[in-house]
C-alpha cells in the first residue's frame, strides 16, 4: 500500500495528455492502480487519474459511495486503462465538481449527461457501458485529466467558482468532490 503524492493544479504533469498504456496486464501498471486507489480512499475523492499521481500514462480509477451517487447505488472500485468515452445525447448538465489537484475549491462545469465508455481492465480484457449523470460526470472529468484538461478550462460561469465553504455559504454549493 502507498499513498502518492497529489499533484496540483499548475503542475505542468497535469497539462500534458498522457500516453497510452501498451500492455494493461504487466505487473507495474497493477501496482499503480493499486497505489491510486489506496491515494484515493486516503483522499475521500470519487476518481482520480495517474497524471494527478505524476503518471503520464492514461489509467483513471473511479470509485463512488451510494451517498454520493445521484442514483443511490455505488460504482465500486474501478481502474479504466485506455478509456475512451462518446456523448450518448447533446444534453449537458451543470452542476458543481472539485478535483483533488484543486484543492478546497469547487465550480460548476457542465457536462454530457449520458455517455458511452470503452476501456481495459488490469487483464486487458475490455470494459463497456454506459454512464449517466454523476457517473457520467466523473468519468468526464478523469478523461479530461488524461488530455491535460482542468475543471476550470470546461467552465463556461467563472462567477459559478470558489471556495467549497465560501460557495456553500453563498449559493448553496453542494461538494460532489471530485475527482
Ligand atoms: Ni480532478
Amino acid at each position: 500500500m502507498a499513498i502518492l503524492k497529489i499533484a496540483r493544479m499548475g503542475h505542468p504533469v497535469l497539462r500534458r495528455a498522457a500516453a497510452p498504456v501498451e500492455d494493461p496486464a504487466i505487473p507495474e501498471i497493477r501496482s499503480l492502480a493499486e497505489d491510486m486507489l489506496d491515494t484515493l480512499a486516503d483522499a475521500g475523492g470519487v476518481g482520480l487519474a495517474a497524471p494527478q499521481v505524476h503518471v503520464g500514462l492514461r489509467v483513471v480509477i473511479v470509485s463512488v459511495p451510494a451517498a454520493r451517487s445521484d442514483t443511490g447505488s455505488a460504482i465500486p472500485p474501478t481502474v479504466l486503462i485506455n478509456p475512451e468515452i462518446e456523448a450518448l445525447s447533446e444534453e449537458m448538465a451543470q452542476a458543481f465538481e472539485g478535483c483533488l489537484s484543486i484543492p478546497e475549491m469547487i465550480g460548476a462545469v457542465p457536462r454530457h449527461t449520458r455517455i458511452r465508455y470503452r476501456a481495459q481492465g488490469l487483464g486487458g480484457e475490455i470494459i463497456e457501458g454506459e454512464a449517466q449523470g454523476f457517473f457520467a460526470r466523473v468519468l468526464q472529468h478523469e478523461c479530461d485529466h488524461l488530455d491535460g484538461i482542468l475543471y476550470p478550462l470546461r467552465m463556461t460561469d467563472l462567477t459559478m467558482f470558489g471556495f467549497n465553504d465560501e460557495m456553500r455559504r453563498a449559493i448553496g454549493g453542494e461538494e460532489r468532490n471530485g475527482a
